[in-house]
């Protein structure tokens, strides 16, 4: 099965806490481009039993070619879209079924950061009270900060996904 990822970049409005309170002005996101990682594995609609582990492997996009590049992993049981990671680049209570974790992609060949988490090569699809050939969502949010240079530009979410089922 061909693999299907759908992505998409927004950032939330530049808008100071100051300003925000003397205008309540809404946040709004801004889908900037379309370019994003590419889950390598798990491969789309790749067949996992609750508790058992599945291939991970994630190539960021790295569009604000940041030294390293934070990513937040999560599972859904909808197939998610940018409008549903929220303004920090995370998706609400109630909007996921579980989160892996967050993690640091070293970029450029450098070191893994002392202190910070690779991506692990692997993770496990935690119980679920899901049943068999139900549909969940791989989601990867990665976060590029600070472009374009010199703009004090807010982080940038872009999300990646694919689908799992449930064996
Ligand atoms: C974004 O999601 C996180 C994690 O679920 C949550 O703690 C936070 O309150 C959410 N932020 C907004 C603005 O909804
Ligand atoms: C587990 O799923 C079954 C069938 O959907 C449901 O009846 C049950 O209430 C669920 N249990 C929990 C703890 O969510």
């Amino acid at each position: 099965m061909a693999p299907s990822f759908t992505s998409r970049l927004f950032t939330t409005a530049a808008i100071l806490y100051s300003a925000f309170h003397a205008s309540a002005a809404p946040s709004t996101r801004q889908v900037l481009e379309t370019s994003h990682g590419i889950l390598s594995a798990p491969s789309s609609g790749v067949v996992v039993s609750q508790g058992s582990s599945f291939p991970f492997e994630f190539q960021d996009s790295n569009w604000c070619e940041d030294g390293y590049s934070s990513i937040s992993v999560w599972l859904t049981n909808y197939a998610p879209t940018y409008l549903n990671v929220n303004s920090t680049g995370q998706f609400s209570e109630g909007e996921y079924s579980y989160y892996f974790g967050s993690y640091l992609i070293p970029n450029f060949g450098l070191p893994v950061l002392s202190g910070s988490t690779p991506p692990p090569s692997s993770l496990p699809l935690p119980g679920l009270n899901l049943s068999t050939g139900d549909e969940v969502y791989l989601a990867v949010v990665e976060t590029g900060t600070s472009c374009p240079p010199g703009l004090h530009i807010p982080p940038q979410y872009e999300l990646t996904e694919t689908s799992i089922i449930v064996g």
